[in-house]
């Protein structure tokens, strides 16, 4: 008999709440798949939740208050279940919980459990301790999360992540990534194939795979040799019905010429980039242990353009890092006008408990910090527009992944992964068909049916 046949009582709701980047999003819908075995099916709302779990991100201040605030409003929900005579579990994963575990027991103690990301396969032994205490399980255990963690139970859907390599050992100063998510692990080849077929066998079309720093992969092939990205992506390219692939997030750095050739060479491989700068200054750069000067960016982005014209490119900027005069500054708003982004994620420098920025001299002030924020963001977002509004009149393969049903729309992504919203019927959900695009947003564009007729191999689940 299973050791775990006296859990496996059906019915029960599993609600999991998800922050912060992909990998989280990736990891929540894999708890979900460790702990469906044990009759545990997910639900939208915690209401009746007969568990609870808050996905974290510790990447900015505010994500930890909302963890905090998120908690004291979920504690009604537990004491209303109890009152009805249910015990209902608590439980905080993710990035905040391994940065601070001790801390939020301490400061809730309805919570039961508090685990970090690389203990998510052995979420089934600590339910089972956790009848009788309450579980802090915060290890990095030397042997990877992925090797536990049982094939996928939750439909995926058309698009879906796939994590194919965690943790990071570049120790930027503001970051608190490789203290949350441990050191730098690249999963084999084999068992990232293994993953994509099922994904597909589930109807996937689009695979998005993941990691801190995705294109540092460097996984063990069934060669016996160590493969890149580029490499890895080619083999994902072969496997029939995947028909299209993203990579996120890479670092300058890794950038290297066999991944940038691969965006010319394989059509599946969709023609957008987000490549993070953070800022335009070598001096800030160097301050913030980025490990490359602005020049390499410009040189990636000319090759890339090279390799594959259209592609659009993302990026993450930071402003106010400490240190940063007017001049630095300046050379980020260059840095934007000179490469022009389709996309891109700008945030505030916000200190980080334990990371070597925080305690540096000559930190910019709130009011700085949200003037800079404020004039870059105008640019990017005036960039992001105008990107949008080049399209209008194009007709564009949409991969549409989302059904909204009280509009009779449907949500698809362009293959520069713009969003684009059509009035069409709901069965065509998982489909790729061409759009003629109508009109542009800031965020999102709206589109037209060319013809409902998929332009490949449905997609479809
Ligand atoms: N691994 C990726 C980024 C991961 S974190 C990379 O190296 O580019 C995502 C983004 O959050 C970062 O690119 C950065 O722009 C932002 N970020 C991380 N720490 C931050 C901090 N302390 N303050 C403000 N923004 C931060
Ligand atoms: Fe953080 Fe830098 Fe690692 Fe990215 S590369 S996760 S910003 S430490
Ligand atoms: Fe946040 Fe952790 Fe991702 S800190 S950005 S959830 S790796």
């Amino acid at each position: 008999m299973d050791v775990w046949d006296n859990m496996k009582e059906t019915g029960k709701k599993l609600y999991i709440k998800t922050w912060g980047c992909q990998m989280n999003v990736y990891d929540s819908r894999r708890m979900a798949d460790v702990l469906a075995p044990l009759g545990y099916s997910a639900v939208e709302t915690p209401d009746e939740a007969d568990m609870i779990i808050l996905n974290t991100c510790h990447i900015r201040e505010k994500a930890t208050d909302k963890v905090f605030s998120e908690l004291g409003r979920l504690r009604e929900h537990k004491q209303a279940q109890e009152k009805k005579g249910r015990r209902m579990l608590m439980a905080v994963a993710g990035c905040v919980a391994q940065a601070e575990g001790e801390f939020i027991m301490e400061r809730a103690p309805y919570v039961d459990m508090v685990f970090g990301p690389q203990t998510y396969h052995e979420l089934p032994q600590m339910i089972m301790r956790v009848t009788g205490e309450r579980v802090v399980n915060t290890n990095f255990p030397a042997e990877s999360k992925f090797d536990f963690l049982p094939d996928e139970h939750t439909a995926p859907g058309p698009s879906a992540f796939l994590s194919v390599q965690e943790g990071c050992d570049k120790f930027c100063t503001f970051c608190v990534v490789p203290y949350t998510r441990g050191s730098e692990y690249s999963r084999p080849v084999a068992a990232i194939l293994d993953e994509a077929r099922r994904l597909r066998d589930a109807g996937t079309a689009e695979i998005t795979l993941l990691g801190q720093n995705v294109n540092a992969y460097h996984g063990g092939g069934p060669d016996g040799k160590t493969w890149g990205l580029g490499r890895l992506l080619a083999a994902i390219t072969e496997l029939e019905g995947i028909e299209r692939l993203r990579y996120t997030t890479s670092h300058p750095r890794d950038m290297d010429d066999e991944l940038i050739e691969a965006h010319g060479a394989l059509p599946k491989l969709m023609p957008f980039l987000h490549l993070p700068v953070q800022s335009g200054s070598d001096n800030v750069l160097k301050a913030m242990n980025r490990k490359h000067e602005i020049s390499l960016y410009y040189e990636i982005v000319e090759k890339l353009r090279k390799a594959r014209p259209d592609i659009a490119l993302s990026s993450d900027f930071i402003a106010g890092f400490p240190g940063e005069t007017e001049d630095d500054f300046e050379q980020t708003i260059k840095l934007v006008r000179d490469i022009g982004f389709a996309y891109a994620y700008s945030f505030k420098y916000s200190a980080r408990p334990g990371t070597p920025a925080a305690v540096m001299q000559k930190q910019i002030s709130e009011k700085e910090k949200t003037a800079r924020l404020h004039h870059l963001q105008s640019l990017l977002f005036q960039q992001q527009t105008d990107y949008n509004s080049r399209t209008v009149g194009l007709t564009l393969p949409v991969l549409l992944d989302r059904v909204i049903e009280e509009k009779g729309q449907l949500h698809g992504r362009t293959p520069y992964n713009q969003a684009v919203h059509i009035t069409a019927p709901a069965d065509l959900y998982g489909r790729i068909i061409d759009v003629s695009i109508t009109r542009a947003f800031q965020n999102s564009l709206t589109g037209e049916p060319v013809s409902t007729v998929p332009v490949v191999k449905s997609a479809r689940i």
